[in-house]
């Protein structure tokens, strides 16, 4: 079948909550993938930074085939061989006492505020019931029924209420707001260390450290939601290490699952972790020995090909690069290591426009909020494969 019947069997039967390019990829290897058509593309979106070791990454795809000959799934109602490695070595990895492992990241964001709101019952001794969970303007946190009710995105709420209450929404990485928010029901902080899909929007330097310390002063948890920033993506292993902070609770997905399988996880204290009691909380795939066996390989390799500094130093030139390009449609190139907007004026156009332009050039990329394209290629991406990347992007955004 050529793209266009694929695309005519997706229309007829697929529900329409996604409005994707008109591409069907086949084939992915390393930073390329290829359509049914047999054209090549370069991947800049990287799967929404689920593929940071690119596509069939040699030692991830070994470690998933070694696996599933051996054993796939048990449930956690037994225990299995991958998990007991995997708990160690991801909590060692992210400095950590006890992980929780789920599947994707709004699992692991649902848990995360499990897990504040009992510690805020049984630990600081907030009164049933009443918890509240401060968030963050334009925020980005996954489509479950309770994270929506705090979402940016008046569509991502259309017609889904009613909705979960206990949450306020104060702007992002505002200590005064925070400050002002806080009473004495306030179990946690949630917040991305940058906001990715609200438009790769980097803090100030030193506000979440600042978010952070008021956090302490009142005992509130600082929960940072690193599910597409964390794991080498933007220069450093998780990115509130830029801020020189240790969250509280650490929620990673996407690259956990090394781009071949839906791993996600929550990272604690034992004071916090340690509130869920057997049955309180719990997944049917969460802790498979296949998603230990990937996730276990997957945080091996960011250290063994070194992919945090790789991210820095490729995404600090590549954006000086990119604020080279003249004309006048871009305002704005901002980002972190390989996790980068790129915000074009109003009369430039809507950036998907860009998206559709830069396909036929060869490049598949991804608007976040209207007006910014985001480049988020696979880590492993070369300087030759950027270099030719940036000649696309000149020519089309210049
Ligand atoms: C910061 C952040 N949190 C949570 C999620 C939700 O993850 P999932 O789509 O795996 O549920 C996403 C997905 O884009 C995200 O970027």
């Amino acid at each position: 079948m050529d793209s266009k019947q694929h695309g005519e069997l997706i229309d007829r039967y697929s529900a329409r909550n996604y409005a994707p390019l008109p591409v069907v990829i086949a084939k992915g290897e390393g930073v390329w993938v290829e359509d049914v058509d047999g054209h090549r593309y370069l991947d800049m979106l990287s799967g929404y930074s689920s593929l940071n070791f690119g596509h069939s990454h040699p030692r991830i795809l070994e470690a998933f085939i070694e696996q599933a000959r051996k054993l796939t799934m048990t449930s956690r109602a037994f225990q299995n061989d991958q998990f007991g490695p995997f708990c160690k070595e991801i909590t060692e990895f992210c400095g950590q006492d006890l992980v929780l492992p789920m599947n994707t990241g709004a699992e692991g964001v649902e848990t995360a505020i499990k897990a504040a709101r009992k510690w805020g019952y049984k630990v600081k001794g907030v009164e049933a019931d009443k918890a509240e969970i401060i968030c963050c303007e334009n925020n980005f946190h996954g489509r479950t029924v309770t994270i929506i009710s705090f979402s940016r995105d008046p569509q991502f709420k259309d017609g889904f209420g009613p909705f979960t209450p206990g949450f306020k929404v104060i702007p992002f990485a505002n200590p005064q707001a925070l400050e002002a928010a806080i009473t004495k029901n306030t179990v946690a902080l949630l917040t991305e260390p940058i906001q990715a899909e609200g438009g790769i929007l980097v803090p100030p330097a030193g506000a979440l450290k600042q978010c952070y310390d008021i956090c302490r002063k009142n005992n509130v948890l600082f929960i940072a939601d690193e599910i597409q920033t964390g794991l080498a993506r933007t220069g450093r292993m998780f990115a509130i290490e830029h801020e020189g902070v240790k969250p509280d609770v650490l929620i990673l997905g996407k690259a956990l699952g090394g781009g071949v399988y839906p791993v996600s996880a929550v990272l604690a204290s034992k004071e916090i972790l340690g509130v869920f009691n057997p049955g309180d909380h719990g997944s049917t795939f969460g802790g498979n020995p296949l998603a230990c066996a990937v996730a276990r390989t997957a945080l091996k390799v960011l250290k063994d090909e070194n992919l945090p500094q790789r991210a820095a130093e490729l995404g600090e030139a590549f954006v000086a690069r990119l604020r080279t390009i003249g004309g006048n449609k871009i305002k704005e190139v901002r980002g972190r290591g390989l996790l980068i907007g790129i915000e074009l004026h109003e009369s430039a156009g809507v950036a998907k426009k860009y998206c559709k332009e830069l396909k036929e050039h060869g490049m598949l990329c991804k608007d976040t909020i209207e007006q910014v394209l985001r480049i988020a290629p696979p880590l492993v991406i070369s300087q030759k494969e950027l270099d030719w990347s940036f000649e696309r992007l000149a020519k089309v955004l210049g």
